[in-house]
């Protein structure tokens, strides 16, 4: 059998695979188009009249609400001097978390830079490839630090769910407050599916009966490792649905329909 260099030697694109190795890299390119699409509208166009708030639901791209414009009912801190939509602020840590992650990472360089379009395939940049060891690629390496933030946001984000149940006559339970719900855990189980995170919790440590806390450690890395071999699969039900999520409030608080009280 030819080996994968001597395969990338005779050209771009040129491979011995006969199955369809582009479906995967061409489904990644339509689905983060799509999302791309659809969350800067939603961030940069589609806030006129607070329609991403639909009482007492916040869509998930404006958790944690946080600037003088947000209704005083979900706003954090009242960031006064910002004129622009109140996503964009949170919007820069989310998309900095995602498009540093390793799975993205692997996805998006085959998807749009074809570098290279598939295992096995001939790459557009032959024999230069150098890896992500110079600018500004190398700015991948920043995934931990947007890990940190992303925890403060989910933390915010479980505040604006738990807000989803408390209506003006008290607890309840509407099919806005299950979908926010939903998005919340799928979230959750993408960051805690992070590399960076199983590394911190567990991936560093050599010995675990040796450590303080070890075994509780243990039993964290295995859960988180539980996600992490899912993580792809939630990166993607999490993207989607966190854009379905906010189409919901949206259309709620536009008066298209009414959200459906269920308790
Ligand atoms: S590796 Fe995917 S979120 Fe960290």
């Amino acid at each position: 059998m030819e080996s994968s260099v001597a395969v990338r030697g005779r050209g771009f694109g040129k491979t011995l695979r006969r199955d369809a190795w582009w479906m995967p890299p061409l489904s990644v390119a339509v689905g983060l188009s799509l999302f791309g699409a659809y969350a800067t509208w939603a961030i940069m166009f589609g806030n006129t009249n607070n329609v991403y708030f639909a009482d007492p639901y916040l869509s998930p791209f404006y958790s944690p609400c946080i600037t003088a414009s947000c209704p005083e009912k979900i706003r954090f801190f009242g960031v006064g001097w910002w004129p622009f939509s109140p996503a964009i602020l949170m919007m820069g840590i989310i998309l900095g978390f995602r498009g540093t992650c390793y799975y993205y990472r692997k996805a998006y360089y085959r998807a749009f830079f074809a570098d290279p379009p598939a295992c096995a395939v001939g790459e557009f940049r032959g024999d230069r490839y150098k890896g992500e060891t110079s600018f500004p690629w190398i700015l991948q390496n920043l995934h931990r630090y947007f890990m940190y933030l992303s925890i403060v946001v989910i933390l915010f984000l479980a505040y604006d769910t738990g807000h989803g149940f408390f209506f003006e006559d008290g607890l309840g339970v509407g099919v806005g407050s299950i979908i926010l719900l939903i998005n919340w855990l799928l979230l959750t189980g993408y960051l805690f599916g992070c590399h960076s995170l199983r590394h911190i919790i567990g991936g560093n440590v050599d010995c675990y009966s040796c450590t303080l806390g070890g075994k509780a450690r243990h039993g964290l890395w295995k859960r988180a490792t539980w996600f992490n071999k899912r993580h792809q699969l939630f990166a993607w039900t999490s993207l989607i649905f966190v854009c379905f999520t906010d189409l919901y409030i949206r259309l709620v608080a536009m008066g298209t329909f009414t959200d459906l009280r269920i308790l």
